[in-house]
């Protein structure tokens, strides 16, 4: 499918509104600073119609969108007026039927963040979105499960050739812990279950072989019948066939061996003892928390995650619970930056390639905890990879310093009184400026930094009271 649904040239410099006397304002993208754009307001000010504005204008720019939809105003049903419906495109995240899937075991293989190490890191960051208040002996466990569930699918950190395997999932580490509990609760040492049901596996496998051994030697058979010759050959892979089947009778017998070990040890109760670190009731905090993700069927969308580029791709999270948001913010905002960073070809090209759009930054807080988590990442280190965030805010409070002083362009709509401080130590606006503004159609805007002037926000007319702003500005 060609998703390039826009095909004219591609366009950087968008019209956002006029002066209070009637002169165009432009904002063009490379000319600021950064990408990143903020819009500031308190509710009903016109926040999310800018978003609109401005993400309609990115399309033009041949701009890969991304949109977490979480109150249901930026999806394809919203009010976008000047793009066709093409331009946009919507999955779903939710609990049982989503049409998208972020898996929180992935490995990424390329660029800053990817390989083994930070992908456990990730997961374990991810799985505490459930459980914050994990402690450290429950963490270590989960860090247990992780690993133990990668070497299930052959994935093991010294070994990178493995990273690439096809990788395990939530209900992957579930069914591990369920191992783990089985192992504690019988006081029998580790390995003994999985080493059956690898065993098991392998006769089955073996079983095959030797049956396809045997229908290879019946055709030879027939045919040496006819031509008179290939004894040799066909005795040897006789020899072969028997040697085969005394190996698998000996994995049998090893089986059996196991399986009235496992017998013994439930009933006697007095086998290997299980190590210290099988804590039964860490075990089944853990066990509760990936129950809990499994269950939401949140992270089993049959479609992994990937925008199709030059769209508005929006991810429609209305159905998610805001505490469950957390987690799919952070898989999904660390996405959004790797793949920047590894499809970047040209470093500091100076056009976006990718903007991320945030709408209520609040609901964004516990993924800027500190400035390796991915939002400050995209704000602070997206412009070299392309890539930039569109912020709505109620209050600049709601954004830390470190990436306010990274967005370069600012629109500040109407703000309630007690945000009034917080403007004259953020914007330098005086309550006088704020006092004059009208919401759902004038603001201030700054680039770069400067001193905000007044705009009649996505209008060609001059404001009739434009005087009074003129005078105030
Ligand atoms: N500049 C504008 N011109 C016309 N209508 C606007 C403008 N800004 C906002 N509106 C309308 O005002 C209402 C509230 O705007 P919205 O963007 O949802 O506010 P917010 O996101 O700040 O709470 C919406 O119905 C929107 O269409
Ligand atoms: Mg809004």
């Amino acid at each position: 499918m060609n998703c390039e649904v826009y095909d004219g040239v591609p366009q950087y410099g968008y019209h956002v509104g006029v002066t209070p006397s009637g002169e165009d304002i432009e904002v063009d993208l490379r000319k600021t600073a950064n990408f990143n754009m903020a819009a500031f307001g308190s509710s009903g000010t016109g926040k999310t119609f800018t978003l609109r504005k401005l993400i309609q204008n990115f399309w033009r720019g041949n701009i890969t969108v991304i949109v977490p939809d979480t109150q249901g105003d930026l999806g394809a049903d919203s009010p976008y007026d000047e793009i066709p419906n093409a331009a946009i495109q919507e999955e779903f995240f939710a609990y049982q039927n989503g049409t998208v899937c972020l898996n929180c075991l992935d490995i990424s293989v390329v660029g800053k963040g990817s390989g083994f190490y930070p992908a456990i890191q990730r997961a374990l960051r991810a799985i505490q979105y459930f459980h914050p208040s994990m402690g450290v002996r429950q963490k270590s466990v989960l860090t247990k499960v992780l690993l133990d569930t990668y070497a299930r699918f052959g994935i093991h950190r010294e070994d990178e050739s493995t990273w690439t395997n096809q990788p395990p999932t939530i209900d992957d580490a579930l069914e591990t812990i369920q191992y783990m509990l089985k192992e504690a609760y019988t006081g029998i040492s580790s390995n003994i279950y999985r080493e059956c049901g690898e065993l098991s596996a392998k006769i089955k496998r073996n079983r095959a072989k030797i049956d396809r051994m045997h229908n290879a030697i019946a055709i030879q058979m027939n045919d040496s019948f006819e031509n008179g010759d290939f004894e040799s050959e066909i005795d040897s892979q006789k020899d072969g066939a028997e040697a085969a089947e005394k190996k698998l009778e000996a994995e049998i017998e090893e089986l059996k061996v196991k399986a009235s070990k496992i017998i013994d040890l439930e009933c006697s109760g007095n086998g290997e003892r299980a190590g210290e670190e099988l804590n039964i009731s860490a075990l089944l905090g853990v066990e509760q928390v990936l129950q809990q993700m499994s269950m939401s069927r949140l992270f089993s969308g049959s479609k992994p995650f990937k925008p199709a580029k030059g769209v508005i791709n929006v991810l429609n999270m209305q159905g998610v619970f805001e505490k469950d948001q957390q987690a799919l913010f952070f898989l999904l905002l660390g996405r959004v930056f790797n793949d920047a960073m590894n499809e970047c070809r040209i470093l500091n090209k100076g056009i976006p390639e990718t903007i991320l759009v945030c709408d209520e930054a609040k609901l964004y807080q516990s993924v800027c905890e500190d400035s390796m988590s991915p939002f400050p990442r995209i704000v602070t280190e997206g412009r070299k990879f392309g890539l930039g965030a569109l912020i709505g805010a109620q209050s600049p409070n709601q954004i830390s310093r470190e990436i306010l002083g990274n967005i370069a362009t600012q629109f500040i709509l109407p703000l309630t009184r007690s945000e009034w401080r917080s403007a004259k130590n953020v914007f330098g606006l005086d309550p006088a400026h704020l006092e004059v503004i009208r919401p759902k159609s004038d603001g201030y805007l700054s680039i770069n930094g400067k001193k905000p002037s007044p705009v009649h926000l996505w209008a060609w007319e001059p404001m009739p009271w434009s005087r009074d702003i003129a005078s105030v500005a």
